[in-house]
């Protein structure tokens, strides 16, 4: 082992129990496809793709050599007013795979990162029409868009929120889309698409003159993998065009093949105006996010402003480490066909994940392509002991499968075999029969 794994005070660990960790700790200390191998020897399955992040399988020596040769031949350039060719390449190869009119690309380092770096996109766009006074945002309930304060203000986690004050003033938060009349829906669900109708309200109460964007995840991920209601995305795209609001695609995880096609936009047949990745643009190898915008927006704002056209950016926007991960991973997905041997396996995985449906424990299941939540009853009331559990049991069973409260939320790398998704699926029922 290459490190020691005997003192574990001084990382302050991120969303986790720290104390309970370190009684009790969880270590990885190396990975390849879809297992790994823990601080004790034991070899476990990743069927949550990391954090839906991973969907080549973990440590590709392909990402891995493309970084190591960048890092030899040029680690950094400062990305002010300079550049490097890695990053040109990327936003082109990217415009290749997203949707509609979707065509320029700013690079950020996180989901959260982009997340914020959308808003701000937004409001400079309406400034650059003329439109400065809006600045309101519109949310959803349920939705997550990471941890910075644009994202945490319009996202819609209680827990995610409560410590953090009022973050962004004039945030509204439409209705979440789960229906407790609609349970275990494999894919879209029929009824819900007036939830939309939430925004129109909105613009009749607010203003829609007030109103910059709406962001939504496609599908909402981390809250448990709740799928649009067939129209409902359609509905919220009319109401952004009716009332000249743009709409924000969060597909932080549903991005690069995860629900079947390159993007969610794709498979719902809606276009946004500006797109959030992350995660599997570098199948995680090294952090980067990413915003798409249309050629619309971008065009507005490059019209607009003579000189610097958006007073924003990172340190590390565009490092030449992270580009060559993603073209390296690009390249896998490629070569490999991963979308669709994805879209293949979905089938399979989501007959598996829905023959737990009468489990007693299981209160609801809903899934799309390489995605599914398992949602749990609460343990004696108590929101979140079950999951916690069920996390320690997952840990011994020798299967990753990521918990939010007492959701399971179950992402397989898009490298997994039957073999996997069998396992998979005679663990989570044998963990979940317990409870
Ligand atoms: C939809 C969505 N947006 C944003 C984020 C934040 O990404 P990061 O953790 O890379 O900041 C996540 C992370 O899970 C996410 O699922």
């Amino acid at each position: 082992m290459r490190y020691p794994t005997n003192d574990l005070e001084h990382f302050w660990m991120p969303f986790t129990s720290n104390k309970a960790f370190k009684a009790n700790p969880r270590l990885m200390v190396s990975s390849k496809g879809v297992e790994c191998t823990t601080h004790d020897g034991r070899q476990i399955i990743d069927m949550s793709s990391g954090l839906f992040c991973v969907p080549a399988g973990h440590s590709r020596p392909e990402i891995a050599d493309a970084v190591s040769e960048m890092l030899r031949d040029c680690a950094y350039v400062q990305p002010f007013q300079h550049g490097q060719p890695a990053a040109f390449e990327l936003a082109r190869r990217l415009k290749a795979l997203y949707p509609g009119d979707l065509a320029y690309t700013f690079f950020t380092n996180s989901g959260s990162e982009s997340v914020d770096s959308a808003l701000k996109i937004a409001l400079q766009y309406h400034r650059a029409k003329g439109q400065g006074q809006r600045i309101r945002f519109v949310g959803r309930e349920r939705a997550y868009h990471g941890v910075n304060f644009g994202g945490m203000s319009v996202q819609g986690m209680v827990k995610n929120k409560e410590a953090f004050g009022p973050g962004l003033v004039g945030v509204l938060h439409m209705r979440h889309t789960w229906d407790s009349n609609e349970r275990f829906v494999r894919g879209q669900p029929q009824n819900g698409a007036e939830l939309a109708n939430d925004l129109q309200r909105f613009c009749d109460l607010h203003g829609a003159d007030t109103i910059a964007a709406c962001i939504v995840e496609p599908v909402a991920g981390s809250t448990g993998v709740l799928c649009p209601p067939k129209g409902y995305l359609q509905r919220l795209r009319e109401i952004c065009d009716k009332n000249g609001i743009l709409l924000i695609f969060d597909e932080v995880i549903t991005g690069f093949g995860r629900i079947g096609g390159n993007f969610a936009a794709q498979v719902f047949g809606v276009t946004p105006d500006i797109m959030t990745m992350a995660k599997a643009l570098t199948n995680a190898a090294i952090p980067m996010g990413a915003v798409a915008v249309s050629e619309k927006v971008f065009k507005t704002i490059m019209d607009a402003t003579p000189g610097m056209e958006f007073f924003h950016g990172y340190t590390y926007s565009a490092h030449p480490a992270a580009c060559a991960a993603s073209l390296a991973t690009l390249d896998i997905y490629e070569k490999e066909d991963l979308f669709k041997r994805a879209a293949e396996l979905s089938p399979y995985f989501l007959d598996g994940i829905f023959s737990l449906k009468g489990i007693k424990a299981i209160t609801d299941i809903r899934g799309i392509g390489l995605l599914a939540g398992v949602d749990l009853a609460p343990k004696d009331g108590t929101p979140g002991a079950r999951g916690s559990q069920a996390i320690q049991d997952f840990w011994d069973a020798g299967v990753l499968v990521k918990m939010t409260g007492d959701t399971a939320c179950i992402a397989p790398p898009f490298v997994s075999e039957k073999k996997h998704i069998d396992r998979l699926v005679e663990t989570l029922r044998k963990v979940f029969s317990k409870y």
